[in-house]
This record gives structure tokens, C-alpha cells and sequence, in this order.
């Protein structure tokens, strides 16, 4: 298993955090996160860090209503792809979703298989309520949108 802890952001780690994110956001693979955005939302992220004490990925958790919450930002720096870095953020965020009480995780990605390995199923993207939709008015893909909307449910 390779060497990296994972923590809760410190406003030190926002700057890494943008340069992750905003690295895949530039190949059309996520959204774009702004400085403001980030520190707005910091508590919401975890990362990971490595021995040389580099964050080498980010992931957060993002509550809707009382039962549901998005999987947002869940990038791995470029050069560490396939290490099993992301799959070790995504179960981070499912345990931090659980601890708040949520029900129901969902993501929009295009990573069908990746987030398949941690239990999501695809859903009808209709069936997120409208307020999930607020941030695509920012996103060039807006009226074109091909993500894939999946879902895990946390109580059973
Ligand atoms: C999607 C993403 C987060 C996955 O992170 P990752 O660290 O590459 O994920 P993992 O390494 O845990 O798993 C990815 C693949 O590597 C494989 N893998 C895991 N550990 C490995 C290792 N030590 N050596 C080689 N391959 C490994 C996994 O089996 C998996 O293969 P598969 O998907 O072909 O079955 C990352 O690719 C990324 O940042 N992509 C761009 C942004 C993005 O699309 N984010 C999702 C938006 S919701």
C-alpha cells in the first residue's frame, strides 16, 4: 500500500487544492473551483498527503438536505493517477458522509466504473433535486451536460 495520510483541508492546502482540481477542470473533467470557492467551502474537503508532505488529492462532501449530499472535487494530482489514491478519498468521503447522518451520496462523473467499485449505481440524473443544478449554470456544458448522475445509499 503506498505511503499518504488523510486529513481534514487546512487553509494552507487550499492553493493545492484549486491547482488539483482546476488541472482536471482544464481537460473538461470536472468543475472549475475558484480560490473564494474553496476556502468558502475548506471544511467540507479532506486530502491527501504524502510522505514529502505534498497533497496529492482532495475530495468533498457537500450536504443538500437532511438525507443527501454530493460527492464534489475529487481529483488526484496528475502524476499519481492509478496509485489508488482516489479510491482511498472516495471512501473517506462516504465514512464522512455516514458520520453526518447522510442517507444518500450521489456524484455526477464521468468515472462510471470507479465509483461502481465503491457501491454507486447510476441513476436518472432527473431524480437530483433542482438545486443540485445551480452550479452547472456557471459550466460551459450547461444546456449540453453528459455527466453520469450515480448514486450509493448509506442506510441499509
Ligand atoms: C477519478 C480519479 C479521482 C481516480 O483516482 P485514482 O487515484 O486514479 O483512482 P484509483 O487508483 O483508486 O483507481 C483507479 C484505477 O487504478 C487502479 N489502481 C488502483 N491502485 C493501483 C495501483 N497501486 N497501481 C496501479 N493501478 C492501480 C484501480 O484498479 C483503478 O482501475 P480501473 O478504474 O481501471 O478499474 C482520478 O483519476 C482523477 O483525479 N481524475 C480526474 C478528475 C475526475 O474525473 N474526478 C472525478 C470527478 S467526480
Amino acid at each position: 500500500m503506498i505511503r499518504m495520510i488523510l486529513r481534514h483541508a487546512k487553509t494552507a492546502d487550499a492553493e493545492a487544492i484549486c491547482s488539483t482540481v482546476n488541472h482536471h477542470a482544464e481537460l473538461g473533467l470536472m468543475l472549475h473551483r475558484s480560490m473564494e470557492s474553496i476556502y468558502d467551502t475548506l471544511r467540507e474537503f479532506q486530502v491527501a498527503v504524502d510522505d514529502d508532505d505534498k497533497i496529492v488529492g482532495c475530495v468533498a462532501v457537500d450536504i443538500f438536505w437532511s438525507d443527501l449530499a454530493e460527492v464534489k472535487s475529487l481529483a488526484v494530482a496528475a502524476d499519481r493517477i492509478g496509485e489508488g489514491i482516489g479510491g482511498r478519498l472516495l471512501t473517506a468521503a462516504i465514512d464522512d458522509a455516514k458520520q453526518m447522518g447522510v442517507k444518500r451520496l450521489f456524484s455526477l462523473t464521468y468515472e462510471q466504473r470507479f465509483f461502481e467499485r465503491q457501491g454507486f449505481e447510476v441513476i436518472d440524473r432527473h431524480a437530483l433535486p433542482e438545486k443540485v443544478w445551480r452550479e452547472c449554470l456557471a459550466c460551459l456544458k450547461a444546456d449540453a451536460c453528459d455527466e453520469i448522475a450515480m448514486m450509493l445509499v448509506l442506510d441499509e
